[in-house]
């Protein structure tokens, strides 16, 4: 399915900032945000990837994104890269909170370390990304944070109780984020994706079964790819969704 093609003019030079931008989901955000116009910094830990893409994508849109390498679970580090994000940029009126990682860990052998682990780099860093955007966001007038949650906390999946309880906290972090930061014109929705067949979640963790048994569940029958969750994220960052805040939009083909 390609990336959705619609046009939001009013993300033309908007500054926007995504987080995990190097790869998966991130990067389509970062390539459909670029394509829109929009200027676009994104921070990831993968350097070589990253790289990659930003040189890929001023190639295809010439509109060169900014790479900022940095580790999220080092909350000095991630504030450090918005603000050179915001001073690159001139403003920052976009953050999206989508870096992630989903390993699995039953429930057996978690143990202290791994579980502050999980959270470090699921949930931590969406709360301290949204506090330091935040004040650049009302200097501008306004702006959008977009969560990236999962439906996978709504699924009773046995093997992922640390992502889970992140990922379930990042809807909690949504709409308390949206009560506080709503006086400022600052809106606060997340997403949660479904079952997303990226080339890592290939790799790692879907047979072929599995992504069969997915398209049997959902009402449309094909697999989701990175290009469906671009359209839903430009929505929530432009001015259609100027009314919308602490909601959650489920991006699953229909599997729940
Ligand atoms: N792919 C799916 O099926 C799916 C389903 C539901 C929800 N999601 C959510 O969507 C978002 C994107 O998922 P994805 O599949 O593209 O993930 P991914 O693992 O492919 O990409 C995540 C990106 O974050 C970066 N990253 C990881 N740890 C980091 C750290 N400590 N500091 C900086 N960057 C770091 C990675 O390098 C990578 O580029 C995540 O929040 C994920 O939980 C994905």
């Amino acid at each position: 399915m390609p990336a959705p093609r619609a046009q939001f003019h009013d993300l033309l030079d908007r500054s926007v900032l995504v987080t995990g931008g190097g790869s998966g989901i991130g990067a389509a955000l970062v390539e459909g945000f670029a394509r829109q116009g929009a200027r676009v910094a994104f921070v990831d830990i993968d350097e070589q990837a990253s790289r990659e893409l930003a040189e890929r994508v001023a190639d295809e849109t010439g509109r060169a994104p900014l790479f900022i390498a940095a580790d999220l679970r080092d909350t000095e580090a991630g504030r450090r890269a918005a603000e050179t994000a915001a001073a690159a940029l001139g403003a920052l009126h976009v953050l999206v909170n989508n870096a992630a990682r989903d390993d699995r860990e039953p429930m057996d052998t978690v143990t202290e370390a791994s579980w502050d682990e999980s959270q470090a780099v699921n949930l931590r860093h969406f709360f301290f990304m949204s506090q330091a955007a935040a004040p650049h966001m009302r200097r501008a007038g306004g702006g959008a944070i977009i969560n990236f949650s999962s439906i996978a906390y709504l699924l009773n999946m046995a093997e992922i109780p640390a992502y889970a309880t992140a990922k379930a906290g990042i809807i909690g972090l949504t709409k308390s984020l949206a009560g506080k930061l709503g006086p400022d014109n600052i809106r606060v929705n997340a997403i949660l994706p479904g079952m997303i067949v990226t080339e890592r979640q290939k790799r790692l963790w879907l047979s072929d079964d599995a992504i069969a048994g997915m398209q049997e569940r959902q009402c449309l029958k094909r697999s989701l790819t990175a290009d469906d969750l671009v359209g839903p994220c430009l929505y929530l960052a432009s001015d259609c969704s100027l009314g919308m805040t602490a909601q959650t939009m489920i991006i699953d083909g229909g599997a729940l």
